[in-house]
């Protein structure tokens, strides 16, 4: 039995439910993808994890630019950038896997895929969600101001 890379803990909660929901995806297909590492699977079924992966990540930056872009978040450029690096590191990343028959290749695609766990979502996707939510609360007072004025 394999150590699961990355455990579910509830301070990768942003607040906001459908990106929660599609985070906790993200960390089991990871997790999935560790264990099929370790257990050295077959090449074609590791391949087939990372496509998943990849999948994934790109339904969820676009659902996520999505969120952020109807809720007027001002640092909209900045966070899908940071996603474009995401998805470009992470395709070189599968590129050298692919092309590399040295199993330990696979050593940097799980390190990235954990930093940008920890990295991305614990900062870049938490301060995005705290100011939406800040926004959202500030117009609502707003609204009820002027319409009990
Ligand atoms: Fe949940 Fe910015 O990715």
């Amino acid at each position: 039995m394999t150590d699961t890379l990355l455990r579910w803990d509830d301070s990768f909660l942003i607040g906001i439910d459908e990106l929660d929901y599609e985070h906790k995806l993200l960390i089991d297909d990871i997790n999935r993808l560790h264990e099929e590492l370790a257990g050295h699977d077959e090449k074609s079924e590791i391949e087939r994890c990372l496509g998943d992966i990849y999948a994934r990540m790109q339904a969820h930056f676009a659902l996520e630019e999505h969120v952020m872009k109807e809720r007027g978040y001002e640092f909209f450029d900045e966070h899908k950038r940071e996603h474009e690096a995401l998805l470009n590191s992470y395709t070189e990343d599968m590129v050298q896997f692919l092309n590399d028959t040295d199993a330990s290749a696979s050593t940097p695609i799980e390190d990235s895929l954990k930093h940008w766990i920890l990295d991305h979502i614990l900062t870049s996707d938490k301060k995005m969600s705290l100011m939406v939510q800040k926004k959202k609360s500030f117009l609502a007072k707003l609204r009820n101001r002027i319409s009990g004025s």
